[in-house]
């Protein structure tokens, strides 16, 4: 009997989960462990547990729903994505790895399949760095990428630590517990939206992912001397913002000229002190995104960056503090679930395109301990992140076919 994806399902689930949210709709703002989250974590709790699901939580809140396999000793068959948003973003990034994926076991039960290897979805905590100034906390915790020692010096934007945060949302046990055992999981597979254009531009329904670009971001702080607009004159001025300014072209340019389009950099955070406009910006915080396919290339721009900061702050008499916040490695997909999923688009007759990962994922960290793949289809003019982000229906239920299919041969 071929596999039945209810897709009205899936699609009324995607519109109840965006109500959860602190940003007037369409766009949606769910940042981690906030009321609003816990709300849409204990909905989608009751989810897996309305689809007869074993649902378990870690010490980080990492949300894990168990299909149990026959073979109760065999290494599990993950997938799953993140639920958290950026402020003012759309709908679709992770939550359709989620629903995504719960809809994909669903149809595989209800479809008579027996799993040998448990399947599990894994709802990661904090996917996105909004909170704690690091994407992707939770699979770094799994993985081991982050330390425990290291993920207790994480705080927030009001100084409350992690594990004041996560203690007061209920999540009590030791963040040593989180670590993943070796060899835990058979293989993972995240299906997500591209965040970029190319499946729309192509007319491709879906890409095979078979690399994830390494993304690192730094934190800087320049400060300067503040003073009056009027009563202080250009010749004493030192003025942070400005230098901010000049660093912030340099970075663009060390992306523009680094012989690949691939490489990409990104100023999003420009925090600056007093912030009154007859005041001159005395303190000035940046939040830096630096990404490329090639790390050679990423830690070149670094490199430029860390000379930019030397340079700027003699010239204009400031000082720059630089602090690497993460700097990780690209991650290959495994050839061997990346060739399931391809049989799964050729049985189907789905036209599909292998491709790179320019965001960052939780499958980059479970990388590093587990083979495995992701699956991408299209979102409207590859917007993401911004609250018109889109994904059309068919394309969601196709990705979830695929995933169903995939998840179902590597759990047989
Ligand atoms: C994930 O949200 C990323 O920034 O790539
Ligand atoms: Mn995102
Ligand atoms: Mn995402």
């Amino acid at each position: 009997m071929p596999l039945s994806i209810d897709d009205a399902r899936l699609f009324s689930e995607i519109e109840v989960l965006a109500t959860f949210s602190d940003a007037e709709a369409p766009a949606v703002t769910r940042i981690v462990f906030t009321p609003t989250d816990l709300k849409a974590r204990a909905w989608m709790k009751h989810r897996c547990e309305d689809a007869a699901l074993t649902v378990r939580e870690d010490a980080v809140g990492n949300i894990f729903a168990r299909w149990d396999g026959f073979d109760t000793d065999a290494p599990v068959v993950g997938t799953g994505s993140h639920i958290d948003a950026i402020p003012n973003a759309g709908k679709y990034d992770g939550v359709v790895g989620v629903l995504g994926g719960l809809e994909a076991i669903r149809a595989l039960r209800q479809n008579g399949f027996r799993p040998r290897h448990s399947i599990e979805l894994l709802i990661f905590t904090s996917e996105e760095p909004t909170r704690f100034g690091i994407g992707c906390l939770g699979s770094r915790l799994l993985s081991g990428v982050l330390s425990a020692a290291q993920a207790k010096q994480l705080t927030d934007k009001q100084g409350a630590t992690l594990d004041e945060i996560r203690l007061g949302a209920g999540f009590e046990n030791e963040l040593e517990s989180v670590k993943l055992p070796p060899a835990y999981y058979k293989a993972f597979v995240e299906l997500h939206i591209e965040q970029g254009p190319l499946l729309e531009q192509q007319k491709i329904p879906l890409g095979i992912v078979t690399k994830i670009a390494a993304p690192a971001s730094l934190r800087v702080v320049i400060e300067g001397s503040g003073g009056h607009a009027g009563g202080v004159l250009m010749p004493d001025r030192r003025d942070a913002l400005c230098a901010a300014a000049a660093l912030i072209l340099e970075i663009e340019s060390a992306a523009r000229t680094s012989g690949a389009v691939d490489t990409v950099g990104t100023v999003g955070i420009c925090d600056v002190f007093p912030g009154a406009v007859n005041s001159i910006p005395s303190r000035v915080g940046l939040g830096v995104d630096i990404r490329d396919t090639d790390l050679c290339r990423r830690d070149e721009v670094i490199q430029k960056l860390e000379k930019a900061c030397r340079s700027i702050a003699f010239a204009r008499q400031v000082s720059i503090k630089l602090e690497p916040l993460n700097a990780d490695a690209p991650a290959e997909c495994a050839p061997a679930i990346v060739e399931v999923l391809t049989q799964s688009c050729r049985n189907n007759n789905f036209t599909f395109l292998p491709m790179v990962s320019r965001a960052y994922h939780d499958s980059l960290f479970i990388s590093r301990i587990a083979p495995v793949a992701m699956v991408f289809i299209p979102c409207r003019n590859g917007y993401s992140h911004r609250p018109d982000e889109y994904a059309d229906p068919q394309d969601i239920a196709r990705g979830t076919l695929v995933l169903a299919e995939t998840l179902a041969e590597l759990a047989k």
